[in-house]
């Protein structure tokens, strides 16, 4: 949890009393602790870094401008209004001149208003029709993504892997465009797929089948987020979107293809705390017995870098916590405390961190 501990440290330092400049102030630090770590704010929709993400930031900025523009040619004719002809001390008492009905006024404040939604209307479905109707060319890499309360399951449906809470993607560029193509479903209830800087939210419905795609333009860390309320834990339903150099992403696609070290050793001491256990009914490790899928697969589990779909880092100390008792850190999830002695834990969480 490296940004939220660096903002929370921050907290207590910071001497403002007043709650904006204290927000502001946060804001700064939290983007700098950001930057610091090469990653991509959560809620940077000003900074699209992919096609379908910039589309509909240009449309929202045209649509910013329209309104601001409506706003102070308004609001300035108003406040001219008041300040020019307003009552003032020793003007008559009297009613002005009262006038009805302009024919001109009335064509214009009609006319106007309906070329605006024309124009708006019209943005919207191209750049709608453009996202949507993009056709996906044969190599584009396909995912499958699985909303779950509360984490996402991620297939690769061309490269055999599956993986949980973060993907990785390669870079995309305007000599060698390189497109990931999502396809969005869910085991349960409705939530939304959204990683602001690659594109816009896509619901994730039970019994339909959603589809979106990304061209990420920067290496880098993506943050994402559920983005319709699913329940309890659906704020700590994030996710994040690794994009990689072509090399780093053959590489990352080659590790996961690969039986896991010890998991390919079977019945090690380590390993049967973990495959004799009643995790394996809901957990997945390629070529042992544990074949769940009620839970993330696990049989990578460290190249993962946080876990629980949180922004908790995946470090020994924390799977330990985690596993004690799932729901302190993160109450009213569906995985539960296993009864196990500490002896046991400590020989599965070394098990688990075997999990390359
Ligand atoms: Cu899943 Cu909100």
């Amino acid at each position: 949890m490296p940004n939220h501990a660096k903002s929370g440290s921050a907290r207590s330092r910071v001497p403002w009393r007043n709650p904006l400049l204290r927000s502001l102030g946060l804001l700064l630090l939290f983007g700098g602790a950001l930057a610091a770590q090469s990653m991509h704010a959560v809620g940077n929709i000003f900074k699209p870094l992919a096609t379908p993400a910039e589309e509909v930031s240009d449309l929202s900025i045209l649509t910013l401008a329209i309104c601001a523009t409506i706003f102070v040619v308004v609001g300035g004719l108003m406040a001219y209004a008041v300040i020019r002809f307003g009552y003032r001390h020793g003007d008559s008492a009297a009613e002005p001149p009262q006038v009805y009905g302009s024919r001109q006024v009335e064509i214009a404040w009609t006319v106007v208003p309906i070329l605006i939604v024309f124009v708006l209307t019209m943005a919207t479905a191209r750049v709608d029709s453009a996202v949507q109707d993009h056709r996906m060319p044969a190599d584009a890499l396909k995912i499958t993504v699985i909303g779950h309360q509360w984490w996402w399951e991620f297939r690769y449906t061309d490269l055999n892997i599956v993986t949980a809470n973060e993907i990785h993607v390669p870079l995309s560029s305007i000599a060698k465009p390189r497109l990931t193509e999502l396809t969005l479903k869910s085991a349960d209830v409705a939530h939304g797929f959204w990683v602001p800087q690659l594109a816009g939210k896509t619901d994730v419905i039970p019994g339909r089948t959603n589809h979106m795609w990304i061209d990420p333009k920067e290496l880098g860390i993506y943050l994402g987020n559920c983005s319709e309320y699913c329940g309890t834990q659906h704020a700590r339903m994030e996710l994040r979107v690794i994009v990689d150099s072509d090399e780093d992403f053959a590489k990352w696609v080659a590790n996961q293809q690969t039986p896991s070290a010890k998991a390919a050793e079977g019945s090690t001491d380590i390993s049967s705390a973990f495959t004799a256990s009643a995790c394996i009914a809901c957990h997945t490790v390629g070529g042992t017995r544990a074949r769940g899928k009620m839970g993330p697969d696990l049989t990578h589990l460290m190249s993962r870098e946080t876990i629980a779909a949180m922004e908790t880092p995946n470090n020994a100390e924390n799977l330990r916590e985690w596993i004690k008792d799932p729901q302190k850190m993160k109450p009213g999830n569906k995985m539960p405390a296993v009864k196990i002695s500490d002896a046991q834990l400590d020989r599965m969480v070394a098990y688990l961190t075997t999990l390359q």
